[in-house]
């Protein structure tokens, strides 16, 4: 049946940055699609109604305290999770952090800080993950959360536009290099979906403004994204690799 090349069964999933915005709502969603879920955030003491949510509506799910750019603390998490559920085969590296300013302004540890968590933070999930699939012989998912800014930019964010242009490259090269061990490595690429990360932005008049102005005329609703990472994560998606999936109401397509 079609519908179960979208399945998860049987799947054990790792999001990062699962503690809020588009992270919680894809832990929901893979949970729904079968898959045993291990969230990831710093706090795992702020996950305990995400499991309990997801355990309520008949799902597996446990927390795992990880901060991206701390290697060892990947690997507890990984370790948590191979304890719990086995080898993690689906990867969502969500977590990621923006700052607003012009390029003239920016610190080198306010860009670092971004490079860390977007770039080096995608590249240690990822790497961790493959090496452990490879180890146990199991091919797998990983889907790296990029943004319409790796595609384009906008102005005074040079260190988020170049952290998620960096992570498509990064995801072109990790889907080159693990495509013989059936690990399938690709980008989604969202356009604008209010959370905590640019909420305030769009609360305020000139974001309102720019909402009226694209395509779409309204922002994403995080929902909107679960059913192209299921597809990417399930069997539905077996020959997408290395690819980058925009979801973004036509935003990318508009020259403005
Ligand atoms: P959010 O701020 O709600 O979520 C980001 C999550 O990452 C938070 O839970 C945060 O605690 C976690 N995080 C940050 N640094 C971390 C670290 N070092 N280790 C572990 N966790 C860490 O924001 P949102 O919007 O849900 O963002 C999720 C991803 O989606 C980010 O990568 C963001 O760049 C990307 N994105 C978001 C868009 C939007 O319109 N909201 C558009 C395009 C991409």
């Amino acid at each position: 049946m079609t519908t179960d090349l979208f399945s998860l069964s049987g799947c054990v999933a790792l999001v990062t940055g699962a503690s809020s915005g588009i992270g919680r709502v894809l832990a929901r969603g893979l949970a729904d699609a079968g898959a045993k879920v291990i969230a990831v955030a710093r706090r795992s003491d702020r996950l305990g109604d995400l499991v309990g949510e997801i355990e309520q509506s008949g799902g597996s799910a446990m927390a795992a305290q990880a901060d991206v750019t701390d290697v060892d603390s990947i690997e507890r998490a990984f370790d948590a999770a191979e304890r719990a559920f086995g080898t993690v085969d689906v990867v969502v590296s969500n977590a990621g952090i923006t700052d607003a300013r012009n390029f003239l302004k920016i610190e080198p540890a306010a860009r670092d800080a971004v490079f860390d968590t977007n770039l080096r933070g995608v590249w240690n999930i990822g790497q961790i993950a493959a090496r452990r699939l490879v180890e146990a012989k199991r091919t797998g998912s990983i889907i790296n959360v990029a943004s319409v800014l790796g595609l384009g930019v906008q102005p005074g964010l040079a260190s988020y536009c170049a952290s998620k242009g960096a992570v498509i490259q990064l995801t072109r090269s990790m889907a080159i290099d693990l495509s013989k061990y059936g690990i399938r490595v690709n980008a989604l690429a969202p356009g604008w979906f209010k959370t905590e990360l640019n909420e305030e932005f769009f609360d305020s008049p000139t974001g309102i403004e720019r909402v009226a102005q694209m395509p779409a005329r309204r922002l994403g609703k995080i929902e909107e994204l679960i059913g192209p990472v299921v597809m990417l994560a399930s069997d539905a998606g077996s020959f997408m690799n290395g690819t980058v999936v925009v979801v973004d109401g036509a935003l990318n397509a508009l020259i403005a």
